[in-house]
């Protein structure tokens, strides 16, 4: 109704609505153009989880020479009491290279920067991979890529095993039992449920990377039974789903008996502000349950990692992992990752900006190039999601909230689909077989991708302009950008902001691509391009006009984060959540958007799952929840002296390769190693500001 009261400008305008109207649709929705042939460079080995991983107590073990000199020293226990009872012991079967050998450095570079080290009250560590690598995960899921798909489920990580009740609503869960924290003190059922009770459910406290208690299932609960066993109540039966969910970066307790000490809920008169800012980047040697532990920071210059003596995985031999002494992340920018890796100055990049694809192939196919650079599937996507919250979420202005209302408009946002002109916006990026329209929804690596459900409206102009006056949108001021209808802000010309991240390229470049093309639809979009960090900040906090986003695993393999799909919780979607009086304002189409992941959860039959997967794809893609941009392949670059590294690992699929990699299994062969550590023969000291690595003497 509204939309036709907003035409009514006057009779002139009038009549040009419906000449324009009859016109609309001169370019049917369809479904997305084939790609262009791009074959994944390698192929994963597919194997079975027992072929990679058991957890059991070995005969004996062993740790590198400079470690037992703690041992000798007095300033650490015997490697075998550190351990736990039943180590994580890789298999050297599914060890690409076998068992390895100690020492050397893995140099990581970031533009990111971090916040500090409470990854638990939302603080970023600079991405990377340095999250994923201090944060161990009741499951772990990116290694997947190489699991046969009729044996996919998640590996058992801090959770060794678990079993269902009969009814299928409890999940028992049994811990590691006797792993300590990377400065001894021991790691149990207490760290779930503080992560549980004081971070997921304190509604004050939010993890990085966005968990909730829905994450869970809504109306899900856990609760501790004896040290390393807790248990799970769910209100579905047998929701194997949510075992996806306890994998990075959802379920990765921190250790309580270092953030109790600071959490409002235990310290007298501390504020959540306080808490999420007591461990900032100078605060050295924070427990964890990871590989590594950081040790030193230079701000705008490196942070660099020590081996944990307490972690808690070996391979076959009885070798405590890690097998590489350190870790360093230089503190750079996205596109210097990929320049040093390629040069060998650095050592690990996810070619993921397709400005930097044609240099990096080139140098990487000399003879004498120091990394090996291998494509995977089209896994990397992004969108622009228009906020679709118009319950007060973010506190908008006037201006904001009309904005809103008008993204809640399906003529609005086909428009915006219709003015796309995607293939222009990928060759932008780069030239050649690499990127492709993406209309938005599940990609097509995922074997839930059906290209029938998937609806597309391709590049027309004339049918993006008749659809934003059929939304109520002229240019009633002749200045060439649509104004709001007379009562709507007093007419004045919408303006969009789009929220997007300056710090890599291919962000900035879409940005730019997708202003000039508003342009031409006649809609002021304006870039408002921040540091990650602060861009993230906003996001979050629900302030944003559209936000353009680098779409994650969900979309990409369905079962991982599946809960991500829709907004199944108050605080689960990123551009749709409950405003300040609790309400979600879902629109009929997101309603049935939440049903269908819902019962995809709640179902095991695959034919069901398959068929509810292609509802999910048409109503969303035929809705545009969010409108997609460009899809493309990246490329994993590694430097040749690696050993271990998984054939075919994606950059992205069930996570970041820094995970899909398993760095704790990669070494150097000894004749390769470089003298690039920047601690060497030390250990990470006590936690504390002002601290750093030890030495044994
Ligand atoms: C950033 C990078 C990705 C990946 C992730 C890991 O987002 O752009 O390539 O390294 O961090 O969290």
């Amino acid at each position: 109704m509204r939309k036709h009261v907003y035409a009514l400008g006057g009779a002139g305008l009038l009549l040009g609505v419906s000449v324009l109207a009859a016109q609309a649709q001169t370019v049917a929705p369809t479904t997305p153009p084939e790609p262009p042939k791009f074959d994944a460079q390698q192929v994963p080995t597919f194997v079975g989880i027992k072929d990679i991983l058991e957890f059991k107590a070995l005969p004996e073990y062993r740790e590198p020479d400079y470690v037992k000199a703690f041992v000798d020293a007095g300033k650490l226990p015997l490697v075998a009491e550190r351990l736990p009872k039943e180590p994580m012991v890789y298999k050297t079967a599914n060890m690409p290279d076998g068992v390895g050998s100690y020492g050397d450095v893995i140099r990581h570079v970031i533009g990111g920067r971090p916040e500090g080290w409470n990854y638990s009250a939302g603080q970023t560590q600079g991405w990377g991979g340095i999250d994923i690598g201090l944060s161990e995960c009741l499951t772990r899921t990116g290694p997947l890529f190489q699991v046969k798909a009729e044996e996919l489920e998640p590996l058992p990580n801090l959770a060794k095993s678990w079993e269902w009740s009969e009814d299928g609503h409890e999940l028992t869960m049994h811990l590691i039992e006797g792993a300590k924290w990377s400065d001894g003190d021991p790691f149990d059922a207490e760290d779930v449920m503080f992560f549980w009770n004081d971070v997921l459910i304190d509604p004050q406290v939010t993890p990085l990377n966005g968990a909730s208690p829905e994450t869970f299932g809504v109306g899900t609960t856990l609760e501790q039974v004896d040290a390393y066993t807790v248990k799970w109540t769910f209100k579905e039966v047998r929701p194997t789903q949510y075992l996806y969910s306890m994998a990075y970066g959802n379920f990765c307790p921190g250790p309580s008996h270092i953030l109790k000490a600071e959490h409002p809920a235990y310290k007298d008169g501390a504020t959540y502000d306080q808490f999420k800012n007591a461990f900032p980047p100078e605060y050295l040697n924070m427990p964890t349950m990871g590989g590594w532990v950081p040790v030193e920071y230079r701000a705008d210059d490196i942070i660099v990692m020590r081996r944990n003596p307490y972690y808690w995985k070996v391979d076959e031999a009885g070798n405590q992992l890690p097998y590489l002494d350190e870790m360093q992340y230089r503190l750079s920018t996205w596109a210097d990752r990929d320049v040093q890796a390629v040069a060998g100055s650095g050592d690990l990049s996810n070619l993921e900006q397709p400005e930097s694809f044609v240099e990096a192939l080139r140098r990487s196919a000399e003879e004498t190039a120091p990394a090996r650079l291998a494509f995977g599937a089209r896994t990397i996507s992004y969108s622009i999601y228009p906020n679709l919250s118009a319950n007060g979420w973010g506190e908008p202005d006037a201006r904001g909230q009309a904005v809103r209302e008008l993204n809640r408009n399906l003529d609005f946002r086909k428009a915006v689909s219709y003015a796309l002109d995607r293939q222009a916006l990928g060759e932008a990026l780069v030239k050649g077989p690499f990127t492709s329209p993406y209309p938005g929804g599940l990609m097509p690596p995922t074997s839930y991708y059906d290209n029938d459900s998937t609806v597309y409206y391709p590049y027309s102009l004339e049918d993006a302009k008749a659809l934003l006056e059929k939304a109520g949108l002229v240019d009633t001021d002749g200045n060439g950008f649509v104004n709001f209808p007379a009562d709507v802000q007093g007419g004045a010309d919408v303006e969009i902001t789009l929220i997007s991240t300056t710090d890599y390229q291919t962000d900035k470049s879409l940005a730019e691509g997708i202003v000039g093309q508003m342009e031409r639809l006649g809609l002021r979009v304006i870039s408002q391009s921040q540091a990650t960090n602060q861009r993230d900040a906003n996001v979050l906090a629900g302030k944003f006009d559209w936000s353009l986003v680098r779409n994650g695993s969900d979309l990409i393999t369905v079962v991982q984060n599946t809960q991500n799909l829709a907004p199944t919780g108050p605080q689960i979607s990123q551009a749709h959540r409950a405003g300040t009086d609790g309400t979600q304002d879902l629109l009929p189409f997101e309603q049935e958007m939440v049903d269908t992941v819902n019962a995809f959860v709640a179902t095991d039959d695959p034919q069901e799952r398959i068929d509810l997967m292609k509802t999910y794809q048409r109503t969303y893609t035929e809705n545009l929840y969010a409108i997609g941009l460009t899809q493309y392949p990246g490329a994993l670059i590694i430097n040749k002296r690696f050993a271990n590294v998984p054939a075919g690992t994606p950059i992205l699929q069930f996570n970041w390769a820094e995970d899909g990699l398993i760095r704790e299994r990669l070494y150097v062969p000894e004749d390769k190693q470089s003298d690039a550590e920047l601690f060497p023969d030390t250990l990470p000291g006590a936690p504390g500001k002002g601290n750093g690595p030890i030495a044994s003497n």
